[in-house]
């Protein structure tokens, strides 16, 4: 293991019996393990630069090798943004790669899990160190609610979904949200912003300056609409609700990565700016 200095190395956690990271671990994901909150998961799978090596071990094991610098690690978890009042993890789940958001406290430990993709076993070992309160949808599409009775049964805590997308859901709503209200988590306000479109019942989240919208808006365009009438309802709701919100505001899509309301916002104005078929719908990018 001496040469592996400076060489990138692949492995999973399991069978890694004494890793240590740090002193100064140079990546959030790693800072984000190594501060104990969150336990290393087996199938996290890391790519780690030795920089230096305090101990060997015996050749092919990593087992008891330990680490002084890490600059980079990767996993199915994302901590997507962290303030002194909150903390919010992505976890990319399921066949559709939908997003899981928990959103923490930071004061009260106090948690709400935005959308149930699939894979609750690792939602609830990401749970660990919180508090559970709320299961909270954005919509009602099957790839964000396959893990609902599941997590449902295991924790016990409310469920919250505007009721125009009840149907087809496993679980009834014990919270119907609306647009407006707000929902309080520990010391955390998160208000409910309808915005219908992608579904009838579609809402966006906001906390903070993160908004988790759901299949509303991604990344270079709106959620997938399937008429004309549904395509003109989801670009209202971006215009009248998601624009108008504070330009620095992080959108937390139902799927793929954070992107910043004012880097999508000059997209869609030169998209309003142009003109379009009348029967345009389906899968639509701004440019
Ligand atoms: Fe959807």
């Amino acid at each position: 293991m001496g040469n592996s200095i400076g060489r990138r190395l692949d492995f999973t956690v399991e069978g890694c019996s004494a890793l240590e990271i740090g002193p100064q671990p140079t990546h959030r994901m790693v800072r984000g393990y190594a501060d104990s909150q969150y336990a290393w998961h087996p199938r996290d799978h890391l790519h780690i630069w030795f920089q230096q090596e305090k101990a060997a071990s015996p050749a092919g094991s990593i087992n008891a090798v330990s680490i002084t610098y890490c600059i980079a690690a990767e996993s199915k978890m994302d901590i997507v943004a962290e303030d002194h009042d909150l903390r919010i993890l992505r976890l990319e789940l399921g066949p559709y790669e939908t997003n899981c958001y928990i959103v923490i406290d930071n004061h009260t430990k106090d948690s709400l899990i935005v959308d149930a993709p699939d894979e609750a076993e690792e939602i609830l070992l990401r749970l660990r160190g919180t508090e559970p309160r709320l299961i909270a949808l954005t919509h009602s599409h099957i790839d964000h609610i396959m893990a609902l009775a599941d997590l449902k049964k295991a924790l016990g805590v409310p469920l919250a979904a505007h009721p125009l997308d009840a149907a087809g859901l496993p679980e009834i709503i014990d919270l119907a949200v609306e647009d407006g209200i707000y929902l309080h988590i520990g010391q955390l306000d998160v208000h409910v912003i309808h915005t219908p479109g992608h579904t009838p019942g579609s809402v966006c989240y906001q906390t903070g300056k993160n908004l988790l919208a759901g299949d509303t808006i991604f990344p270079g365009g709106p959620g997938h609409t399937n008429t004309p009438s549904d395509f003109a309802a989801v670009l209202q709701s971006i215009e009248k609700k998601v624009l108008t919100l504070p330009p620095d505001t992080l959108i937390l899509p139902g799927h793929g990565k954070t992107t910043i309301l004012s880097d999508e916002k000059k997209a869609i104005l030169r998209f309003r700016a142009a003109s379009h078929a009348p029967d345009l719908c389906g899968d639509v990018l701004w440019q």
